[in-house]
């Protein structure tokens, strides 16, 4: 596999992003270029009975960008890792799946959305979930330990992908699943597209 050289700075592209999800954290009402809360998870795809035992306060920072539970929930008992877990939308939803015996673990880099995250499992009434800071490109955590990672929004904004990827897999146990809601083109990006780095933000 070749690895792309992509000419924007990481540490500003971090710097943007956690300024921008800051914002979703904080101020949900705000207008943003895309979609969020319960409107944003109808639009991509969550079927009611995901969402309807959410209130309009834990799902208001939803930012995702379509579900990654098309492909199944989560076993009871199972162990789930939910990177880029912003408000903890979808990681209280595996919560729920897997059960007092299962657990999940949300791993995000902005502080805002770690304390939505923890606020909102908290309002859930939840103990099977735990929100850790950290970069997906450095995951916290031992080897060989989760059942299912989910992620959704994250992949599209991190300029080390396959790096990720190698995370990802490094955390899965043998035969685990990664199931992943992100944006894909279709078409090559222009070079001074990939210069725009307001173009990787969203
Ligand atoms: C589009 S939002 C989606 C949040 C959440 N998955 C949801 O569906 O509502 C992307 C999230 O990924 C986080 N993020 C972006 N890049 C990251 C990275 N390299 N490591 C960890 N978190 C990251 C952001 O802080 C933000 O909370």
């Amino acid at each position: 596999m070749t690895s792309e050289v992509i000419p924007v700075d990481e540490d500003q592209l971090r710097v943007e992003i956690r300024n921008h999800y800051a914002e979703v954290a904080t101020s949900p009402d705000h207008e943003f270029h895309f979609h969020t809360g319960r409107e944003a998870a109808r639009r991509v795809g969550y079927d009611e009975s995901l969402i309807h035992g959410l209130s309009d306060e834990v799902i208001a920072s939803f930012a995702g960008v379509a579900n990654p539970f098309h492909f199944g929930l989560p076993e009871s008992g199972e162990t789930v890792l939910d990177i880029g877990s912003g408000a903890g939308v979808d990681s209280i939803i595996a919560a729920k799946a897997v059960g007092p015996k299962g657990r999940v673990i949300g791993v995000d880099m902005t502080p805002e959305m770690l304390e939505a995250a923890r606020r909102n499992a908290e309002r859930m009434g939840l103990d099977n979930v735990e929100f850790r800071e950290g970069l997906v490109e450095r995951l916290p955590g031992e080897p060989d330990s989760i059942e299912l990672v989910i992620s959704n929004g994250v992949l599209n904004l991190m300029v080390d992908k396959h790096g990720a990827y190698k995370q990802v897999a490094r955390a899965l146990k043998p035969g685990g699943r990664f199931q992943i809601a992100d944006i894909c083109v279709d078409k090559p990006v222009s070079e001074s597209a990939k210069r725009n780095i307001d173009l990787w933000t969203g």
